[in-house]
C-alpha cells in the first residue's frame, strides 16, 4: 500500500460541524478529496488511499489533543481552542474561515459592580482568567459546557465570556456585548513530529489550502 511505497498517508482531524464541512471543501480543492465523507452516515473515519488522505470527525474542542498526541498529523482548530488548551502543535496557517470574536457580554443596561468579585460564566476558563488577570480584576469562574447566555439571565453570573458570531444569540436573550477579548478564526495545525517526517506532503497541502483561502478573500 501507499505507506509502504513511501508516499505517506496524511491523517487529518476535522472539527465536526459546519466549520469542518467548510474546511473539507477547501481540502478537497487542494487535492485531498474523499467523496465518501459527504455521504450521510455516522462513520467517523474516511479514507482515500489514492489521494493519500484519511479524515476523522472530531469534537471541535478535541482537535488539539488529537494533533498534539499524533493521532492526527494535521487538523483544523479555532483560535479559541488553541488559546484555551494551548496544545503543543505548530500553527501553520490562518484559514480565514470560522471568523468570530471571543467577547464579554452581560445583561443589557445592568452595570457591573466595580469592587466586587465578578462572576464569569464561560466554556473558556483559561482565556477568561488570563483576560481579567491582565486587567487586575478579581473574578470567579463558573465553568459551563453550553448555553452560556443563560447564566446572567438566571443570576448565575454577572457576565459571560463566549463566542459571538452574528450577535443574534446575545440580542435574542437581552444581552449586550461589553468588550472584545480576541478575534477568532480557524487555524491549520500540525503535529511537530509529523511535520518533520511528512514535511513534503504537509507543506504542499498547507501551501495549496492557503492559496485557496487567499483566493476566496480576494474574490
Ligand atoms: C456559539 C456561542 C453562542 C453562539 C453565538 O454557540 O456559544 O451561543 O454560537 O453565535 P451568534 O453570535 O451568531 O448568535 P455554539 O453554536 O458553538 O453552541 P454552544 O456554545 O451552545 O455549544
Amino acid at each position: 500500500d501507499r505507506e509502504k511505497e513511501g508516499g505517506a498517508m496524511i491523517n487529518i482531524a476535522l472539527p465536526k460541524g459546519r466549520l469542518g464541512e467548510q474546511v473539507y471543501t477547501l481540502l478537497e480543492k487542494a487535492g485531498c478529496p474523499c467523496p465518501s465523507i459527504r455521504e450521510e452516515n455516522r462513520r467517523l473515519v474516511f479514507e482515500n488511499e489514492e489521494a493519500g488522505v484519511r479524515y476523522f470527525w472530531v469534537k471541535p474542542s478535541d482537535v488539539g489533543i488529537y494533533v498534539e498526541r499524533a493521532a492526527a498529523d494535521i487538523g483544523v482548530a479555532g483560535r479559541d481552542i488553541l488559546l484555551e488548551y494551548q496544545p503543543e502543535v505548530y500553527e501553520l496557517a490562518d484559514l480565514g474561515v470560522g471568523r468570530c470574536r471571543m467577547c464579554v457580554a452581560g445583561r443589557k443596561g445592568v452595570r457591573e459592580r466595580p469592587r466586587q468579585t465578578l462572576r464569569v460564566a464561560t466554556k473558556f476558563p483559561n482565556i477568561a482568567s488570563r483576560y481579567y488577570s491582565a486587567l487586575s480584576r478579581d473574578i470567579e469562574i463558573i465553568k459551563l459546557h453550553g448555553s452560556i447566555e443563560l447564566a446572567p439571565l438566571l443570576g448565575l453570573s454577572d457576565v459571560i465570556v463566549d463566542i459571538v458570531e452574528t450577535g443574534k444569540t446575545l440580542l435574542e436573550n437581552g444581552l449586550e456585548l461589553r468588550e472584545t477579548v480576541v478575534p477568532i478564526s480557524a487555524r491549520l495545525i500540525a503535529n511537530k513530529v509529523s511535520y518533520k517526517f511528512k514535511h513534503e506532503e504537509i507543506s504542499r497541502l498547507c501551501r495549496e489550502v492557503s492559496a485557496l483561502c487567499r483566493g476566496e478573500e480576494e474574490a
